[in-house]
């Protein structure tokens, strides 16, 4: 078993009956959803939310009963990814672009888990470029903003075409290299008319599960 599965199917460990569960994204949620499924097919009852169309398609191919964010009131528990998880248990997400759901999915979690492997853990956040949702009719006038706080900005593209988010938006990675103080950053961008979201999760997380390539796996809370 790999760092990633290893850490996912500890986290999904923590599921109960009758729970609504947020599914992440990325490629270490994919490892999640897949001991979901296998927990659904052996009788364990929950209703599901994505926080992508990728992995709603993933989890109904697998037979996990998906709902509509407007059919929930609260999720009991979250799993997902992250690009970066710092000291404090701050995020860096949005590698894979569904940054807006995972963050919605999280703020409305009873019980957010994060699942990495050793290689996402850092002393500080903004190595990993930090990714900002922005709406597009108004782009060049926010990245101009955007281009103020980080220097170097550069509009997410995929084989020549811009990077289009499952919320029709576009995706600004923004180099940082080094973020001093993740929760004012955060309302930084978030003030900016024309931004939607950004990666940074500050002080929202209740527990990280780390898996290694040894073979073991650590999990840090909050206390
Ligand atoms: C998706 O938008 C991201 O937030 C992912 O959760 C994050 O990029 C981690 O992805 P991996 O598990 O593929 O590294």
């Amino acid at each position: 078993m790999n760092a990633k599965q290893l850490a996912a199917e500890k986290a999904v460990a923590y599921i109960q009956d009758g729970m609504v569960v947020g599914l992440g994204t990325g490629s270490t949620a994919y490892w999640a959803i897949h001991k979901i499924a296998e927990r659904v097919h052996a009788g364990l009852h929950i209703r599901a939310v994505a926080s992508s169309e990728q992995s709603e398609r993933l989890a109904l191919e697998l037979g996990i009963p998906i709902v509509p964010f407007s059919q929930i009131d609260e999720i009991d528990i979250s799993i997902d990814g992250a690009d970066e998880v710092d000291t404090e248990l701050n995020l860096i997400k949005g590698g894979g672009g569904a940054l807006l759901r995972e963050k919605v999915l999280a703020a409305n979690s009873k019980q957010f888990i994060v699942i990495v492997d050793e290689s996402k853990l850092v002393n500080k956040l903004g190595k990993f470029p930090l990714p900002v949702e922005i709406v597009p009719f108004a782009a060049n006038l926010t990245i101009n903003k955007l281009t103020e706080l980080a220097g170097e900005v550069n509009v997410r593209s995929v084989h020549g075409r811009e990077f289009v988010t499952d919320n029709g938006n576009l995706i600004v990675d923004c180099y940082f290299q080094e973020i001093a103080n993740a929760k004012q950053l955060n309302q930084q961008l978030n003030l900016i008319p024309g931004v939607v979201d950004n990666g940074l999760f500050v002080g929202m997380v209740q527990q990280v599960i780390v898996g290694y390539a040894d073979g073991t796996v650590t999990e840090m809370g909050v206390s």
